[in-house]
């Protein structure tokens, strides 16, 4: 961590996404300048107005645009493998819920999860991290979730705590045994939720806070999801939910009625659901990779979270099934042209937005106190990242003040 401080000018556009609420979170200086001290942000404002005090080590921005690092609040970052194979199957015609009750699917990345060893999991997360922290990316939300027994479930938060622990990304870790049901308990989701309720809920804290669900017909009925969440709640553990992925089954309801941090996906949630969650003060997070990705015609109606005033979330879902990637910032344009979003609407969705589901509250922007977790694109416009698709933009990635990852395209 530098002492001095780290005074970065000359910013064309500047970020700081200091608005109170979700739909005036979104706030921009041109030619800034930012101040960081011991790994926060200690000043921000118009680069003419920098005040002398500040004395340090000076980095020319050379006019690019500034943001807050992405927060990344739905991954499923640490599995084994890859399913690439399944590209053919859907090609064929088959659907995510075929080819998962099939015995296929998530079931077939907890075998190879199962199988791999500590050293292979981390390796491999690690890859991924660092993808997804070039491209953006500085906080990720990791679910645990591919291997399905308490033992293996506890060994996967332990890896994540351990890539939290090494860094330079920030990590949020999130307890997901709930993920599917496991070939053990085939046909009996009920036992197996109340087999982790007495064996994996007790041991969850303090390798994490939060407990997740896929609560979807076919999966996890509401009714057991809701009793798994109660219990998860009466041992003092936060809840979200996977929700209305592939069918509306009423999980934003649900989510709403028991206060959970977040309901995520809300593909096929329908209006109401969405203010009874605005008023309970769940986000919603929205994953548009996914929905289009498995091409079941349905895409979240973040429009009507944002009218009723709730936080709405952009992630990415990364994970080797339904969303195959790591990369949250690759998904800007996407989310605006298939949200109907503007710029200003998918910034706040994937910084502030990101940090409300996540509870985080003072990430996801660049005020006085908050982390000095920022980006350095090559644009001068902040709408320019949520409109060019393909090429990555991002040229500096700073966490805690300290620059951890550049991209140099060049050809050699
Ligand atoms: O969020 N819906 C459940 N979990 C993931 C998919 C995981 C997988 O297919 O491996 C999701 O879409
Ligand atoms: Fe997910």
């Amino acid at each position: 961590m530098e002492s001095k401080p780290i005074i970065i000018r000359h910013i064309g556009q500047l970020l700081t996404m200091s608005g109170p609420g979700p739909n005036d979170a979104f706030a921009c200086i041109s030619h800034a300048a930012l101040v960081v001290e011991k790994g926060l942000v200690v000043w921000a404002g118009a680069d003419s107005g920098l005040p002398s005090q500040y004395q340090g080590i000076e980095i020319d921005g050379g006019g690019a645009l500034v943001t807050p690092g992405l927060v990344d609040a739905h991954t499923h970052l640490i599995y084994a493998g890859h399913r690439a194979h399944e590209v053919r199957m859907r090609a064929q015609g088959r659907s995510y819920l075929e080819i998962l009750q099939a015995g296929g699917g998530i079931l077939s990345t907890v075998e190879k999860t199962r199988g791999a060893s500590d050293q292979e999991l981390l390796a491999a997360t690690r890859k991924r991290l660092n993808h997804g922290l070039l491209s953006g990316t500085t906080t990720f939300e990791i679910k645990s979730g591919y291997d399905l027994t308490v033992d293996g479930e506890l060994r996967l938060l332990r890896l994540i705590n351990q890539l939290r622990e090494e860094g330079p990304w920030r990590v949020i870790p999130t307890a997901l045994a709930a993920h599917a049901v496991p070939p053990e308990f085939f046909g009996r989701p009920a036992d197996y939720l109340r087999h982790l309720e007495r064996e994996y809920l007790p041991k969850i804290s303090p390798l994490a806070e939060v407990v997740d669900i896929f609560c979807e017909p076919g999966v996890f009925s509401l009714d057991d999801s809701r009793h798994y969440l109660q219990a998860a709640q009466a041992r003092g553990l936060q809840v979200k939910l996977h929700v209305d992925e592939l069918a509306d089954g009423k999980g934003a309801w649900l989510a709403a009625a028991i206060g959970a941090q977040s309901a995520d996906h809300c593909a096929l949630t329908s209006g109401e659901a969405y203010g009874a969650m605005a008023r309970a003060g769940v986000a919603a997070v929205i994953l548009p990779g996914t929905a289009r990705y498995l091409d079941h015609g349905h895409m979240a109606n973040a429009r009507a979270m944002l009218d009723h005033g709730g936080w709405v979330a952009i992630a990415s879902d990364g994970n080797p099934g339904s969303s195959p990637t790591d990369s949250l910032g690759q998904l800007l344009p996407w989310a605006a042209s298939w949200l109907k979003l503007t710029p200003e609407e998918v910034w706040t969705g994937v910084t502030r937005g990101g940090a409300q589901a996540l509870r985080i509250l003072q990430a996801g922007r660049l005020v006085a106190g908050a982390p000095a977790d920022f980006i350095l694109w090559d644009a001068e416009h902040y709408a320019y990242p949520t409109y060019y698709y393909g090429s990555n933009l991002v040229r500096e990635v700073y966490v805690g003040g300290r620059r951890v990852a550049a991209n140099r395209p060049e050809v050699i």
